[in-house]
């Protein structure tokens, strides 16, 4: 067992909010795969969506006995016309609607780096990722998390998006490191507000978190938090008020 996948936190998911369907972006390793473990050991219907289908397949069969719960989709957020046929996919499994979706998908090429080193290109192919990505996937499932009458949106972002943060000299942010991931971060926050004005007059609920520093391939084998404990902070954040930033459920200055 390595440490991603060590037990350190054997409680069942207990949410107030109760998704049936869910749908996970970046669900082939990392936290959109221990977030896609936990819903289906929750008893939720879950689309494990990846890059590549294989990847989504393969995913979903290692995951043992809850596979029967889940649905690989590929999913590729730079790929315009991904997103559609997922939520076209998902349409025809759950008769057009959709209650949760995590949108969980990102990447982090200049970590440890300092802007002087950050190429345009990489901070464009960060930009498309992470927050461009994002959107098309708000795109595509909007209409089936409305039609669900009552749905969450989950935005994984990350603390290194919060300016408040970067400007306050006791936080440990204001290194300064991986300023491509991090303007990434900030726009998917303000993006984000966006699409909760937009779910303002609907049953759907959309909240921003941060998941902590996690062990994974991302945040590595020195981070404080295990990615069962990640992922858990995560999905927790479905109980949190609508256009919330949060993590492990406190709030996070913008
Ligand atoms: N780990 C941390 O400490 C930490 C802290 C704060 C926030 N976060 C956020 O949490 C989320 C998950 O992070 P993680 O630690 O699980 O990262 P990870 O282990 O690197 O996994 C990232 C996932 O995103 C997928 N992905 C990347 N580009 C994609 C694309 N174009 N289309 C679809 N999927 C794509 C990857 O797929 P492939 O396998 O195909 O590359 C992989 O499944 C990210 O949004 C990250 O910013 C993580």
């Amino acid at each position: 067992m390595n440490a991603q996948s060590q037990p350190t936190d054997p409680r069942p998911l207990d949410t107030r909010f109760q998704p049936r369907h869910a749908l996970v972006t970046g669900a082939n390793r990392g936290l959109g795969l221990e977030c896609t473990r936990q819903l289906a050991a929750a008893g939720v219907t879950v689309f494990l969506c990846a890059r590549r289908l294989v990847d989504a397949r393969n995913a979903a069969a290692d995951l043992g006995a809850l596979a029967g719960a889940i649905h690989p989709l590929a999913l590729d957020v730079l790929d315009p016309d991904a997103a559609t046929k997922a939520a076209a996919a998902v349409a025809g499994i759950t008769g057009g609607e959709l209650d949760l979706l995590v949108n969980n998908a990102g990447i982090y090429p200049d970590a440890g780096r300092e802007v002087t080193r950050l190429g345009p290109d990489e901070l464009e192919q960060t930009l498309r990722t992470n927050v461009a990505g994002n959107h098309r996937v708000l795109l595509a499932m909007s209409p089936l998390l409305r039609a669900a009458g009552d749905a969450r949106v989950v935005q994984v972002s990350s603390r290194r998006g919060s300016l408040a943060l970067r400007l306050d000299a006791d936080d440990r942010l204001l290194d300064h490191q991986g300023p491509g991931y991090s303007t990434s971060k900030a726009a998917l926050n303000m993006l984000s507000l966006a699409w909760a004005a937009a779910f303002d007059s609907t049953g759907v609920r959309l909240a921003i978190v941060s998941p902590g520093w996690c062990r994974t391939d991302m945040g590595g084998d020195d981070a404080e938090l295990s990615a069962e404990q990640g992922a858990r902070i995560i999905l927790e954040a479905v109980d949190q008020p609508h256009g919330s930033f949060t993590g492990g459920g406190e709030p996070i200055p913008w």
